[in-house]
């Protein structure tokens, strides 16, 4: 009754931004990711049936209370799903630098849903351990499968239709993905409160959802057609709109510093010279670069003479999550 896995973390080129179900974590519109191979999430799940409670230990080390609840809490869902009340010993190493912003909980919580389904005896495909991932985390859904991935929001108040999949193979398109860590000492609003108060409060939500729409056909029709220019700049534009919804908000709020300015702008002006490099930002203040493995090398030359910059990681297109 052990199994481990390995999850990656992934990026959203357009957003889950709004929940319809905040028990369920079913959103509000459907999102498109690529998987990343530099950062993941390695956890290993043991049920005993001599333990009282579960354990939790994190990057080598006894995890707070207050973590522990969450995967208590996620467990919960799968004892009662194979109808085992037995508690377990869960063991993550994550290897996501969480200065980066990256979301480490999109590995966490794809890599404890496969591992514990596993080692508890459910057999469940893909989509239903996305399903199952989504649970403890919106953007986890994403990270069972590698590649370019998209997340159906679907229509069932179950959520029973609502699951991630693979729309296109991480070989098909080598796309690159530039990390930049700014330096920063803001206290962020994390995303999942950030979202909530959007969706609750903000005027230019409804218009989000529409035009989301429209950026979902339009990069699907990139990916199809490998049109980079294309890809980029709805990618660019879908974080934007994202980021204005969080403006009109009550209380307002905003993920950039002036250091993420900084660099959207040195983005823009790399265009202006011809380098195809385009951002996008989640909760947080630091900027994802979208790039073609040729322009990478000048990106990062242009990037690295900012001060602000403090760390560029180089992501390639990673795999879905594996059995070790
Ligand atoms: C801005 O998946 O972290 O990164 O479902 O509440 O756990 P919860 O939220 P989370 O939200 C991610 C938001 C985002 C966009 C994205 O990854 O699609």
């Amino acid at each position: 009754m052990k199994a481990t896995v390995k999850a990656h973390t992934n990026i959203a080129l357009i957003k889950y931004w709004g929940k319809r179900d905040e028990a369920l974590f079913l959103p509000t519109n459907n999102s498109l990711s690529v998987t990343l191979d530099k950062f993941y999430t390695i956890t290993t799940v043991e049920f005993l049936p001599a333990l009282q409670a579960d354990e939790f230990y994190f990057n080598g080390e006894l995890a707070e209370e207050k973590e522990l609840m969450k995967i208590s809490a996620f467990l919960d869902r799968v004892r009662a799903n194979a109808k085992k009340p037995m508690f377990a010993c869960v063991k993550s190493q994550n290897h996501v630098p969480t200065a980066a912003g990256f979301a480490s909980s999109a590995s966490g919580y794809a890599a404890l849903a496969a591992a514990s389904a596993k080692a508890i005896g459910l057999q469940l495909t893909d989509r239903e351990l996305s399903q199952l991932a989504r649970q403890g985390s919106g953007s986890a859904s994403r990270s069972i499968f590698g590649g370019y991935v998209e997340w159906e929001k679907g229509s069932n108040a179950d959520g029973s239709d609502c699951y991630a999949q693979q729309i296109l193979k991480k070989d098909a398109w080598d796309l690159r993905i530039l990390s930049v860590e700014v330096t920063t000492k803001a206290k962020k609003v994390l995303s999942r409160e950030g979202m909530k108060r959007t969706v609750q409060t903000s005027p230019f939500f409804a218009g989000w959802l529409e035009a989301v729409e429209q950026d979902l056909i339009a990069i699907k029709e990139a990916i199809n057609e490998r049109d980079f220019t294309k890809l980029g700049q709805v990618v660019e534009a879908n974080a934007l709109k994202m980021h204005a919804t969080t403006l009109g908000a009550n209380p307002p709020f905003m993920y950039w510093q002036s250091a993420t300015v900084e660099v959207m702008q040195e983005v823009q002006a790399l265009r202006e010279k011809g380098i195809e490099a385009y951002f996008t930002i989640d909760a947080g203040p630091n900027v994802k670069i979208v790039c073609q493995p040729e322009e990478e090398q000048v990106i990062h030359e242009s990037l690295e003479t900012l001060p602000v910059v403090q760390q560029i990681h180089h992501c390639r297109i990673g795999p879905g999550i594996t059995y070790l």
